[in-house]
């Protein structure tokens, strides 16, 4: 019998395990679960013995790989998948997935609940300002993007976009594609960070495009800290007074944030943009179901490594 485990340390909602647990055991697998743990040790334990693994930001690096001698499949529910390590994956033979989309619409309702909390003025009881008529700029145009602009223009914004994969997805339903990413950044009253924490957008997000943001503007970081290039973001808030930083994850450097630049930015203490029943239970069962056809059907849609 197959052994899958659900191995998340930030929980899925009880119903999204339950669904999941239901998928798997109709199949005929066992189901094995470990959450909120708090040593890799468990982890090690847990997935020492299983054929499959949810996972969801989970750091599934090679001594995790290298401790499951049966793994087959691990599934991260969700889009990012920078916490496995997809070299020691394919050497040892195991298939990685993403569930892409499934947990898109809440982060991007996160991305404009803190654009909302960032332009009233983290809601002190200063005048802030309304986001009608201002223009957003989506740095990447992935799933999360996507319905991001479809928020956004239900509230009357104008939204522009900097992307080098989806110009015809964009171009398609007449969003405006900019020639650079530093022509996105000096337009845009609101910059919404969209791209993954992989190769070129890795600290993409430098002094060389941040200087162009107007002062006054607000950058919004839903995606991962790594794709920012921290002390160019603290130095450019030094120079432009009146620039917000609004991020759904704490920076390295959040010290010089405390000391610096009260009032002027929002940080999640823990990464909460799927953090809804609906996103769990939508990347859950994709992962699940993902698993069951791997299984039965040598499925591979979705796999990300080679
Ligand atoms: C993702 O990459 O899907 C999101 O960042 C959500 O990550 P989480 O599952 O750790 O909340």
């Amino acid at each position: 019998m197959k052994k899958v485990l659900i191995a998340t340390e930030k929980p899925f909602a009880p119903v999204a395990v339950k669904k999941i647990s239901k998928i798997l055991n109709k199949a005929g697998y066992e189901v094995d679960q470990i959450e909120k743990y708090t040593s890799k040790q468990e982890l090690l334990k847990a997935i020492a013995t299983v054929d499959a693994a949810i996972i969801r930001s989970d750091k599934i690096d090679d001594e995790v790989l290298n401790a499951a001698k049966k793994l087959k499949i691990v599934v991260r529910a969700g889009a990012g998948y920078d916490n496995v390590d997809l070299k020691v994956a394919t050497a040892n033979k195991v298939v990685v997935m993403n569930t892409p989309g499934q947990n898109a619409n809440a982060v991007a309702e996160l991305a404009i609940g803190l654009t909302i909390f960032g332009i009233r003025e983290l809601f002190s009881g200063n005048p802030g300002g309304e986001l009608r008529g201002r223009t957003l700029g989506l740095h990447g145009f992935g799933f999360v993007a996507r319905n991001v602009f479809r928020i956004a223009r239900a509230m009357g914004m104008k939204v522009i976009v900097y992307t080098q994969y989806s110009k015809d997805a964009a171009a398609a339903i007449g969003l405006k594609v900019t020639n650079s990413l530093e022509q996105l950044y000096e337009k845009s009253d609101v910059v919404s960070i969209h791209v993954p924490a992989r190769g070129e957008h890795i600290k993409s997000v430098s002094y060389k495009v941040l200087k162009h943001l107007k002062d006054g503007s607000i950058l919004v970081n839903t995606a991962r800290k790594e794709v920012i290039n921290e002390p160019d973001l603290v130095k450019l808030m030094e120079k432009k007074t009146g620039i917000k930083y609004m991020s759904d994850v704490t920076p390295d450097c959040e010290n010089e944030f405390i000391k610096k630049f009260e009032g002027r930015y929002f940080f999640t203490p823990k990464k909460a943009g799927a953090q809804t029943a609906e996103a769990n239970l939508n990347a859950g069962v994709a992962a699940a179901e993902q698993i069951v056809d791997f299984f039965e059907r040598g499925d591979e849609t979705h796999k990300v490594n080679e």
